[in-house]
Order: C-alpha cells, then structure tokens, then sequence
C-alpha cells in the first residue's frame, strides 16, 4: 500500500514528464479511487476508460463529424468541455492538453462535471459496452 501510495503521488504531480502513461486496470482503479470517484461505480469508470481510451493518459481519437476531437483517459470532447486553444475555456474551463496530461487531476474534475450533468449515458462507450458487463476490479 505504501508503494501505491507513492505512485498515485508521482502520477498527481506528473513526475512521469510529458510521455504518455497507460494505467494497468488495477492501478487506474486505485488512481480513481485516490481523486474521488465513489466505489459503487469505480467499476463503471473503469469500462468507460478501458473502452475510450485504452487506458492512455494522452489518447486521441478520430476526428468527429461535427469537426471536434475526443481527448485523454476519458475522451472527452471538446465541442463543449475543453478549449482547444491552449488556455483554460468551455465548460469545464480546461485546456485540452490537461486532459492529456499523465496528471489526471483535471480530466477527472472534468469528468465529474460531465457525469453529474449526463450521467454515464454522455459516452458512447458506455452505453454500448459497460451498461452489462463491467471489468473485474476485485483483485486490485
Ligand atoms: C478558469 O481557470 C483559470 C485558471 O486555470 C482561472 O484563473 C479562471 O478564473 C477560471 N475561470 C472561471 C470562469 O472559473
């Protein structure tokens, strides 16, 4: 526990620089955990962010039709949440590129905003894959 202790403190304080970092499920379980997200959906958080981004701190994805992008763990998009410009903006005043950082404090906030105004029907992944079938975070 001490270990993981100081490994969700480097994660916090983005000591993994600016490479890309991708979580095994069980410590994106405990990282969750460690900002907040409550145990009885932890198990949702966990598909929602296996099925969006892999579990990749700096995932991309493809472009939208509507011309947006999809941005970190939780793909988030930045039509309405983020501001692609480089500046905090958009509902979650964030800049996109803290949304990819190795430091998931901002995403996750973000994320928080996002669920208590949609709950987990807001992604797509969600909805498809996680509604019935959730990852096994019981080990962790
Ligand atoms: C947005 O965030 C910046 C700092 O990141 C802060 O200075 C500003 O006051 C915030 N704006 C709002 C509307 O909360």
């Amino acid at each position: 526990m001490k270990l993981a202790g100081l490994f969700l403190t480097l994660v916090a304080f983005g000591s993994f620089g600016t490479e890309a970092y991708t979580f095994s499920r069980c410590e994106l379980a405990r990282t969750l955990r460690y900002h907040g997200l409550p145990e009885n959906k932890l198990r949702d958080w966990v598909c929602l962010v296996e099925k969006e981004s892999s579990r990749r701190t700096d995932a991309i994805g493809m472009q939208n039709s509507d011309g947006s992008w999809d941005h970190g763990l939780f793909q988030i998009n930045d039509r309405y949440w983020c501001n692609r410009a480089g500046w905090p903006g958009k509902e979650c005043n964030v800049s996109c590129d803290q949304l990819r950082s190795n430091d998931i404090t901002e995403a996750v906030r973000c994320a928080k905003k996002i669920f208590a105004r949609h709950g987990f029907s807001a992604w797509v992944a969600w909805r498809s894959y996680c509604q019935y079938n959730l990852p096994d975070i019981s080990y962790c």
